[in-house]
Parts: C-alpha cells; structure tokens; sequence
C-alpha cells in the first residue's frame, strides 16, 4: 500500500536521504532544501510516497516564469523527483507524477514543465516544450526540456522563455 501526500514538518531529512539515494549525490536535495526556503515553494506540492511508515520516493513542483516579452507568466516546474533504488521501476514515480499534476492542477496551474527522461514523462501528457513555444532557460537537447498542459490549450497565446530562480543554481 504506497500513500502520497505532501510532506510534513520532520520529513525534510528523509527527503534528502531519498533524493541522494536516487541522484547519488546530494545536488538534488541541496536543491530541494534551497527551494523550500524560497518563496516560490508551494507546500502542498512536495509530495511523498509513504509505505509502512517509510518514505520512498518524493516529488517537488515549484514556481518558475515564462518570460514572454516583457511579461512574467507564473508556472511550475517538476523538479525533481526521486524513488529510492530498491523501490524503483514499480510504480511509485508515476503515482507521484499522476498525483503531483492533480494537485498542481487544485492549486490553480494551468501548465508545468520539466527537464527529465523522454521517455519517462510523455505518457503523463508531457511533449516537447518548443512545440508549445517554450523555450528552455538554457541549451539542452530538444527532447529532454518538456511541457504539458494542465488546462488544455493554456500555452496556446503563449511563447516565451522559462527563468529558473537562483535557487536551480545551488545543482551544479
Ligand atoms: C526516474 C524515477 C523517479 C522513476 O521512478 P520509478 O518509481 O522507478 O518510476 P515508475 O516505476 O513509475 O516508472 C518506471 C519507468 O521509468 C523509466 N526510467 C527510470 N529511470 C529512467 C532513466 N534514467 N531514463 C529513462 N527512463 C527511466 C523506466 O524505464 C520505466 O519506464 P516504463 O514504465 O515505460 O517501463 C526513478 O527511477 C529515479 O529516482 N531515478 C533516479 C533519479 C532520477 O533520474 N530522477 C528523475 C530526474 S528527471
């Protein structure tokens, strides 16, 4: 019985042991820690999955922009997740991704964007970021920067580029 829900004062070093589990290193949750202290971090969206009492995987969406223009259009990006190696390639990622869209979607957000496997995000709706417009903050291969739309056609009228804040610095 995998449960997700979002993270609750006291999970915040298991957060870190699961992310440097996955990531092997510590990068990812330098980077975690550095947006929950941020005001782009939105609590009920650092989600984890709990089995026995034991967290094992965790998802973190958060406030980025789309620059378009002279215009700042809020979104959120996925980043990152992380399923500790044992319980890898059962399900548990996809439920957080599955849940973590919901939840973005009952916070008000109308697109997310992420920067991860191609072949990992595409079955929960995500494509290619430049065929909606989307330009990534930095050069990447095309298929690894991608979007999806939460309300169907939200980045019709939009074109624009994504500005990570500074706290996407603290990943080397
Ligand atoms: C990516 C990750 C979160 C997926 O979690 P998970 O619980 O294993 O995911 P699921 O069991 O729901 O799905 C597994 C799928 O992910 C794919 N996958 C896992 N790691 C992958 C990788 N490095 N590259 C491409 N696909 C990958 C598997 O091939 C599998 O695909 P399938 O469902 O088509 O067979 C997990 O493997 C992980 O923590 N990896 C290390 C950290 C990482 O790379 N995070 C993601 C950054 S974008």
């Amino acid at each position: 019985m995998i449960q997700i829900r979002a993270e609750r004062n006291g999970d915040q070093e298991a957060i870190r042991q699961i992310n440097d589990a996955a990531f092997k290193g510590d990068n990812e949750s330098r980077l975690v820690d550095a947006i929950r202290k941020s005001e782009l971090f939105v609590p009920e969206l650092s989600l984890v999955a709990e089995t026995d009492g034991e967290l094992i995987g965790h998802i973190l969406f958060s406030i980025v922009h789309i620059q378009s223009g002279d215009v700042e259009i809020p979104t959120v990006a996925l980043a990152p997740m992380a399923v500790v190696p044992e319980h890898q390639n059962k399900g548990v990622g996809s439920l957080l991704v599955e849940e973590g869209l919901k939840r973005a979607e009952d916070q008000g957000f109308k697109h997310v964007v992420v920067l991860g496997h191609p072949d990992f995000y595409p079955k929960f709706g995500f494509v290619r970021a430049s065929t909606k417009g989307i330009e990534a903050p930095f050069p990447v291969p095309d298929e690894v920067f991608m979007a999806k739309e939460i309300k169907v056609g939200s980045l019709h009228q939009i074109i624009g580029k994504i500005v990570y804040p500074p706290a996407f610095d603290t990943v080397s």
